[in-house]
């Protein structure tokens, strides 16, 4: 009797060989030598807290935003608090999205506001603005759309719902720096938007964050409220944090934004191998982007139709990670689900309770090789074939 080695098509997770040996990395946060420098530079100075390097990634982030000022923080939690504090009082309640990062939502909690979740839409798992509009009540004094993924949320519908009823918007822009709307840098709308500069966001410098607005008056009130309220030398006009950056988390953004735009285009080409890889695989769909937008391409999350598998969407991806595809999960709770949001819960967000089985994110990042991406594409056909239903 002969014992057969498995064939090609035999998956790596029941015995096969994997498609790869080498791991492809899911992101890819990486400091040059450049980014190095500048932080030394920091550091040989002695001069360390909030100075030039802060005030110059405010002036060129705010710039490439196409936004009027740029105010940096500790990170991009701290943003989303100091918009919330300057534009809302406690008690508004703030439309805000079931499916995004919880933060989104918890500083709504925290500025003693009210979140009311807002499903999001099937295409583009952005906030959806017609269920927006069906939740406006007298007490609606504001809308928090993320622009998740890296890609803007429908601005134009936001823009004329908050027109309509007097709403102010502070847009969560922590995944999509650099993204645009209709021509325009995200940074040219709304109220205020915030950003992440996380570890793994497009532009990491391992903590930190930035509000971008074009109002002088939002500007010196987040500026206060980041900084003990001071208006003078131990002159206190009113209650403030601490919530400030510092240079040398300064001039690694200084020095990583260099890069930005080069390596946001990479994400942008990445992102049509994608598509066009995906576009021969039946149940597995590519993100649709809002109209008039352009991604930043955070995350390039795929959805999966189960009526088209005999697996599950967890069970395809183990039998990824087994080929040498890492794979994550954004989100596998909708953040309305999540257990310290639950009192303000109404089980009315569909789409984002079910997208939490139905979706996963592709390693995304302008590090991809022409290798990675035909190691993806067949790693996607190999399992998608053998899980066919
Ligand atoms: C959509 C969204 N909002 C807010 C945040 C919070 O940013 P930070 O981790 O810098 O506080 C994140 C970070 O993951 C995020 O993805």
């Amino acid at each position: 009797m002969t014992t057969s080695t498995p064939a090609a098509t035999t998956l790596a997770i029941q015995g096969g060989s994997p498609v790869t040996d080498t791991a492809i990395p899911f992101m890819k946060p990486q400091l040059h030598r450049e980014d190095i420098d500048a932080a030394i530079a920091v550091l040989e100075s002695g001069m360390l807290r909030a100075a030039g390097r802060c005030a110059e990634l405010e002036e060129r982030f705010a710039a490439t935003s196409d936004a009027t000022h740029g105010l940096t923080c500790s990170n991009g939690t701290a943003a989303l608090q100091l918009a919330y504090g300057s534009l809302f009082e406690p008690g508004d309640e703030i439309l805000c999205p079931a499916w995004t990062f919880i933060a989104t939502v918890t500083m709504i909690v925290a500025a003693g506001c009210t979140p009311v979740f807002v499903d999001c839409l099937e295409e583009t798992f952005q906030m959806d603005p017609a269920d927006a509009a069906r939740k406006i009540t007298p007490k609606t004094r504001g809308l928090a759309p993320t622009h998740l993924y890296g890609c803007p949320v429908d601005i134009e519908a936001f823009e004329a719902l908050a027109k309509e009823h007097d709403l102010k918007i502070v847009y969560d822009a922590a995944q999509a720096h650099l993204a645009r709307y209709d021509g325009k840098g995200i940074g040219a709308f709304g109220d205020a938007v915030t950003y992440s500069f996380y570890a793994t966001k497009n532009l990491g410098t391992g903590e930190g964050g930035l509000v971008t607005t074009n109002d002088d008056t939002i500007a010196r009130d987040i500026g206060l409220l980041r900084s003990h309220g001071e208006t003078g030398k131990y002159l206190h006009e009113r209650i403030g944090y601490n919530l400030r950056m510092n240079d040398i988390t300064g001039a690694i953004g200084c020095s990583r934004l260099d890069r930005l735009p080069t390596e946001t285009k990479a994400r942008q080409a990445a992102a049509a191998r994608f598509d066009a890889i995906l576009a021969d695989i039946e149940g597995l769909a590519a993100p649709t982007i809002t109209p008039k937008a352009e991604s930043a391409w955070h995350l390039y999350t795929v959805k999966f139709d189960p009526a088209k598998f005999t697996c599950t969407r967890d069970e395809f991806i183990e039998a990824l990670k087994a080929e040498g595809v890492p794979t994550a999960v954004h989100y596998p709770r909708a953040t309305s689900d999540q257990p310290a949001l639950a009192q303000w819960n109404k089980q009315d967000t569909p789409v984002s309770d079910s997208l939490t089985t139905r979706v996963f994110s592709l390693p995304m990042h302008h590090g991809l090789t022409d290798e990675h991406f035909e190691t993806i594409a067949e790693a996607l056909g190999k399992v998608a074939a053998a899980y066919r239903a």
